[in-house]
Parts: C-alpha cells; sequence; structure tokens
C-alpha cells in the first residue's frame, strides 16, 4: 500500500462496536460499510469491470445516452451531491455534458480514497468547486453550511439503494428530500432478472467479489484486534426470491473460536455470517418506494433490455 497509513494497527472503536453487536447475534452479521477501507474501495473498482458485472456498464450506458437531460436537472450555478461516490467514474459523465454547475459534491466514507479522487476531478473541472464530504450515508448527512442556499440534485448510482436496509433506503430517501434547496434525486437501480445473471454478478469467475468479501476480515484483523483465519471461511452468493435480494455471506467451514477485541465469537461448521444484500426492483416496487419518501418517479431512462434503470424522482407536489 503506497500510503502506510491504512497498514498502521489502529484500533478502530466504532468497527469493534458494530463487529461486536453483529457477530454475536444469532445470526451473524458484518456491515457492509466496512468493506470499503482503501485495499475494499480499490477492488469494488475492479469488481465494476469485470464481465460478469453487468450493472456499471449498463447504467454507464444509460447516463451516457441521456447525459444532457440528466445533467440539465442541475439548474446553473446548483450543485450536484453524489452519494457514496467512490471513484467517482460515472459522474463524469454528467460533469462532461454540464457546462453550469456551480458545485459537484462527492461523499465518500472512504477518506483517503475520496481525497485523491477529489484532485484528479479538480484537475479535470478546474471551473468547477469540488467539495468532497467524508461521511456515512447510513446515517443522516449534514452538508457543509457553505452549500445550505445552493439549489441541488442528488445523485446515488450504482443500486447501493439495493445495499440498505428497507428502513435504511426510506431513511436515505427522506433524508434527501428535506434538504434545503434539493430538486431532484437521480436514482440508480438494478431491476430484478434471470437468477443466474443475477448469481454471477455477485460470484464472479476471477474471485474478486470473494476477495471483496473476505477483505473485511482482514481489516477486522487489522484493526478490531481480530485473529480471523481467512482461508476457513468461504464466499456464497444467493438470490433470495422472497426478498427479491442477493445475499452475500462468508460461511465458516469449520467449527472455530476467533477472537475479536478480546472476546470469544464461536462458529459452527456452515454458520454464515451475512454481510452485505443487493436488493433487486421492479417499476413498481421503486415507485412505491420512492412515494413512501415524499418523491415522485418523473421518468425512468433504461438500457433496451430494461436490466437497469436510472430514476428521476422529483419532490411530491
Ligand atoms: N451497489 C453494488 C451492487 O449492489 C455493490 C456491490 C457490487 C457489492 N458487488 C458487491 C456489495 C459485492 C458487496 C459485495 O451491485
Amino acid at each position: 500500500m503506497m500510503d502506510g497509513s491504512t497498514q498502521v494497527h489502529v484500533r478502530n472503536a466504532a468497527l469493534v462496536a458494530d463487529a461486536l453487536a453483529g457477530l454475536t447475534a444469532d445470526a451473524k452479521t458484518l456491515s457492509p460499510k466496512w468493506l470499503y477501507d482503501h485495499h475494499g474501495s480499490a477492488l469494488f473498482e475492479e469488481i465494476t469491470r469485470l464481465p460478469e458485472y453487468y450493472p456499471t456498464r449498463t447504467e454507464a450506458g444509460i447516463l451516457h445516452a441521456n447525459a444532457d437531460a440528466l445533467a440539465g436537472l442541475v439548474p446553473q450555478g446548483g450543485a450536484l451531491v453524489e452519494l457514496g461516490s467512490g471513484a467517482s467514474v460515472k459522474t463524469r459523465t454528467l460533469l462532461d455534458a454540464s457546462g453550469h454547475m456551480g458545485a459537484y459534491v462527492p461523499i465518500d466514507i472512504s477518506r483517503d480514497f475520496l481525497f485523491e479522487t477529489a484532485e484528479g476531478l479538480r484537475a479535470t473541472y478546474p471551473a468547477l468547486d469540488i467539495v468532497p464530504v467524508v461521511a456515512d450515508f447510513t446515517a443522516p448527512v449534514s452538508l457543509p453550511a457553505a452549500l445550505t442556499e445552493l439549489p441541488k440534485v442528488a445523485f446515488f448510482p450504482g443500486s447501493t439503494i439495493g445495499n440498505l436496509t428497507p428502513e435504511g433506503a426510506q431513511a436515505l430517501l427522506s433524508g434527501v428530500r428535506a434538504w434545503a434547496g434539493i430538486e431532484a434525486f437521480i436514482l440508480g437501480a438494478d431491476m430484478v432478472k434471470d437468477t443466474q445473471t443475477l448469481v454471477a454478478a455477485y460470484d464472479d469467475a476471477q474471485g474478486v467479489t470473494a476477495e471483496f468479501i473476505t477483505n473485511i476480515l482482514r481489516r477486522l484483523n487489522r484493526e478490531a484486534e481480530a485473529d480471523f483465519d481467512l482461508a476457513a471461511f468461504d464466499y456464497r452468493a444467493t438470490w433470495n426470491a422472497a426478498l427479491t435480494r442477493i445475499d452475500m455471506e462468508l460461511v465458516s467451514n469449520r467449527d472455530q473460536r476467533v477472537r475479536v477485541a478480546g472476546h470469544s465469537i464461536d462458529f459452527a461448521a456452515g454458520e454464515p455470517i451475512h454481510i452485505s444484500a443487493a436488493r433487486k426492483y421492479t417499476p413498481d416496487s421503486l415507485a412505491a418506494l420512492a412515494g413512501a419518501a415524499g418523491w415522485d418517479v418523473r421518468h425512468r431512462h433504461v438500457d433496451a433490455a430494461e436490466r437497469f434503470s436510472v430514476a428521476v424522482l422529483t419532490p411530491k407536489a
């Protein structure tokens, strides 16, 4: 690792508290937000380029085909605010189509990665105010005071909405609805489709997704005084038809005891840790989700095969 800072063994109190709560529950869980350390963020960018992982390129195609209409939602001098911006790759399509925006506000939990990305954007878009905000969007996000007056459009691509719990998704949509000056919400959402396509997207042949998910244990070892044997857990992705979601889990491949920050956690052979879910939507389920949070679906931009949709939400009249 180049910067060294992420390799230091510092105890991360929030991670420890969250991990102990999740791993002592009857059905063991770890929050997917811990996947995105510097290495995890880089692995995720690799996932987005995998042959099986259709969402990124499908969404990018939709953004590209509708760039003028989407960028045009941001009023003159207004701000585009992205939740979970990562490397801001797709956003460039909107920034390229807009000569008129005042600010781009990338929000991400991965600090170093966010600041590196912001530097790159400043070089490409010198006329645009780039205002990175380090925040966890699973909690209410407060924007810098300087942005309060600006009209703004939220951008939440990548079907990340589907990685939240239904309550979390609702809370996020309602929270953004309450932002001062909010005019629209551009929401990327993956659609229900055949199981094989869905499962392959989350369990690629090269094993990059397995590596990404397993990295959470490496992070616990480093930042939560844990001693996980990475080889003792197998990655599994399954389609949950009842909940219309992919479940991503690490399954203990033997009976074992793991130490986490001074506590013992016992695993039976075959016992899973649930790490992430990726919910998939239908036009109706998407409209219901938006509607319950005070938004109308003004338009749904889709690809020819209707695998993915980029919805334009506007505040309910
Ligand atoms: N938002 C992405 C999705 O649901 C996130 C994602 C892709 C993901 N692959 C993953 C999250 C693997 C956890 C594990 O498609």
